[in-house]
């Protein structure tokens, strides 16, 4: 075989791919990454994580105004928003952090190619444009990190306008009136919350009992779904929509509710039941690529295909569909490219959903610590205890500590809270290095913060909590 033109040729421009460039630009392999659309970053940067972020911060600050500013003894007179400008700051948000993606290609040597990119053989890549294949590309090794798409339900399909994705509904142009969310996971909490806060009559129909059912605690569920309450969100759990009907007007859904028909009626539907891999025109099945029984690329340990040479990371495979799931396999596929020992720790990913309190675990649940038959114990405190919080006006929430009964090794954490985002990382530090429950409660944290709440979280494992 002649010499490939490179060294490494990664597929799709999203948190893992472009990541993997970088790590692997880093290390001396010479880089190509291919990109189907205008701008690098992927889905998450402009048109998922990012984007909805922008949307949660406007609309959270518009809500803590209208409903907590006179208690703090603030007067704002007549408060509006202006829908457009909102907008508007979202994509100027995308649009810089999109230009800092292609500065960080050109700073680390890494060519970027715009086009479809089409595997044509073990080593070799073929690009099309508007269409039309402009050039073949060679390289030793291919990495697949084309993400993800939202799931289409067959009686809802996305018009754009009544029926929509996670896509239509960060750049609505009008707020609707009755907004139907299919699917309580982190989309239809996140985006339910935005619109909820600007006045939409919001209801969220959900197949499980429970909110955020995947991958958090019960107890977390219950909160989370008390604080939206408080915001006007209306939930229809144990439902399962099973058809509809689409006007120019309306959208009328159909279903079951614990073996009852229930009917629901708004303006616009949000379908938000989950994500699947984005592998289509990629020729998976003419190059050989396995796929796992649920429709994922099948990888081994090392993030490698079937196919030697062939690797694939985040949404395309199985696992959690997380950005930053999919930025740490980019990097470690190609450090393992590049000839070291690349890391991923599964059992130690966070999972946040931004809504206000947020919500954010690591590691285990105690649904799943009983699934396992681990005996555990389990420390509690509230943030209505916290003084950093009632200072704060941030008393909604609690921690949660969830340790093996027997060794007292930290199995989860989870937390509720006003900053459960940032707050998570100490969680995540500390199952990191195998870290006891008693090990995280002698550890100094400042006062006042919120983390003393999840100090104190640990302390309540032996009963010993000292503010409760
Ligand atoms: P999801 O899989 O998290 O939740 C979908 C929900 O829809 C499930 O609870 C499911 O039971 C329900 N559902 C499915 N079919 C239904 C039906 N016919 N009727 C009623 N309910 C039904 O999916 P989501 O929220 O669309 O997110 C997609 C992916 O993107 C997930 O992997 C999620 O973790 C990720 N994501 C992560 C974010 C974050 O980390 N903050 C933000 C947005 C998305």
């Amino acid at each position: 075989m002649p010499q490939p033109d490179f060294d490494l040729l990664i597929i799709g421009a999203g948190p893992g791919g472009y990541i993997a460039a970088i790590r692997a630009a880093q290390l001396g392999l010479k880089t190509v990454l291919v990109e189907k659309d205008k701008n690098l970053g992927g889905a998450c940067l402009n048109v998922g994580c990012i984007p909805s972020k922008a949307l949660l911060s406007s609309t959270e600050h518009f809500h803590f105004a209208k409903e907590r500013f006179a208690a703090h003894g603030l007067i704002t007179g007549d408060l509006r928003f202006d829908l457009a400008t909102l907008m508007k700051r979202k994509s100027d948000v995308v649009a810089k952090l999109a230009a800092g993606v292609t500065y960080l290609m050109k700073k680390n040597k890494v060519e970027v190619i715009k086009g479809l990119a089409t595997l044509a053989g073990p080593h070799e890549v073929s690009i099309a444009e508007d269409g039309k294949t402009t050039r073949s590309v060679s390289a030793e090794n291919i990495l697949i990190a084309t993400g993800s798409s939202p799931i289409e339900l067959p009686f809802l399909k996305y018009d754009g306008q009544r029926v929509i994705h996670s896509e239509h509904a960060i750049a609505l142009k009008e707020v609707p009136k009755r907004l139907l969310v299919i699917g309580a996971g982190a989309i239809g909490l996140e985006l339910g919350s935005v619109w909820a806060r600007l006045g939409s009559q919001v209801t969220i129909i959900e197949f499980l009992p429970r909110v955020a059912a995947i991958g958090f605690d019960s107890d977390t569920s219950r909160g989370l779904q008390r604080s939206m309450e408080k915001i006007g969100i209306k939930f229809e759990l144990d439902t399962k929509i099973e058809s509809a009907h689409v006007t120019d007007k309306l959208v009328e859904l159909r279903g079951e509710k614990k073996e009852e028909q229930v009917e629901f009626e708004g303006e616009t539907v949000l379908v938000a039941v989950g994500r699947k891999p984005y592998i289509e025109g990629l020729g998976l099945e003419a190059a050989g690529i396995q796929l796992t029984n649920r429709g994922r690329i099948a990888v081994d340990q090392n993030g490698q295909t079937n196919v030697r040479g062939i690797y694939a990371i985040g949404d395309v495979i199985e696992g959690p569909m997380l950005a930053h799931k999919a930025h740490e396999e980019g990097v470690a596929v190609a450090e393992r490219i590049a000839g070291k020992p690349g890391h991923v720790n599964y059992d130690v990913i966070p999972s946040i959903i931004y809504t206000a309190p947020e919500a954010a675990s690591v590691g285990l649940s105690e649904e799943d610590a009983k699934a396992k038959g681990i005996e555990v114990k389990i420390g509690k405190f509230p943030f209505s205890a916290n003084g950093r919080a009632i200072a704060s006006d941030m008393t909604e929430g609690f921690a949660k500590v969830i340790a093996d009964a027997k060794t007292g090794k930290v199995l989860g954490i989870h937390l509720l809270a006003g900053n459960a985002s940032e707050m998570i990382h100490e969680a995540v530090v500390h199952m990191e290095h195998g870290g006891t429950s008693d090990e995280l409660a002698r550890v100094i944290h400042s006062h006042p913060t919120m983390s003393e709440a999840l100090q104190e979280a640990a302390l309540a494992v032996e009963n010993r909590s000292l503010n409760y």
